[in-house]
């Protein structure tokens, strides 16, 4: 999570807001910022599929706040920027980050995730996808 000025700055440097969209949750009642939401091409073969990540700021978690600004990213996703489909590599240690997956709908996809090297270890993950059909069944029809 970028915790200065700079830092902030240099990660919204990052995205392009069309491949890669960078997306913050603010309180609705004083504007203040609750989290970061990522979105990040994963596949140049599926230019549809995107990479979610998502950070909540200090204090700001337990909350609900990063579950309703991580359902609103699904509605840009699939509505604004008409992407098919979302994916979530999580550690599978990382509770609140499966709760809140799980609440809104992804699915574990059964396949092997290689580990990524995380502070100095490699760690191990599971993919969690959702569609744009299953956040909106019918949708196709
Ligand atoms: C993952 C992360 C964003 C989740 O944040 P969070 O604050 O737990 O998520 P929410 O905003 O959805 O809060 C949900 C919790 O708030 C509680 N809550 C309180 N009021 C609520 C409300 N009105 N609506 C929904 N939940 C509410 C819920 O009980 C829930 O707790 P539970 O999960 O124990 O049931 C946060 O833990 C984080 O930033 N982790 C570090 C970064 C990270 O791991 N990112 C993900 C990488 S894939």
């Amino acid at each position: 999570m970028p915790t200065t000025p700079a830092a902030f700055a240099a990660y919204v440097n990052r995205f392009d807001g069309v491949a890669a969209v960078g997306l913050v949750v603010c309180l609705r009642s004083t504007g203040e910022l609750a989290g970061i939401v990522n979105l990040r091409p994963v596949n140049r073969d599926d230019p549809l599929r995107r990479a979610i990540g998502f950070g909540a700021f200090s204090g700001m978690t337990g909350r609900g706040y990063m579950r309703e600004g991580v359902e609103l990213t699904l509605h840009i996703a699939f509505h604004r920027l008409n992407l098919d489909g979302l994916e979530a590599d999580i550690q599978p240690g990382n509770t609140a980050c499966l709760n809140l997956v799980k609440r809104l709908g992804f699915r574990r996809q059964d396949c092997s995730v290689p580990p990524i090297w995380i502070d100095g270890s490699w760690r191990h993950h599971e993919r969690w996808t959702i569609t744009r059909e299953m956040c909106y069944p019918g949708i196709l029809s």
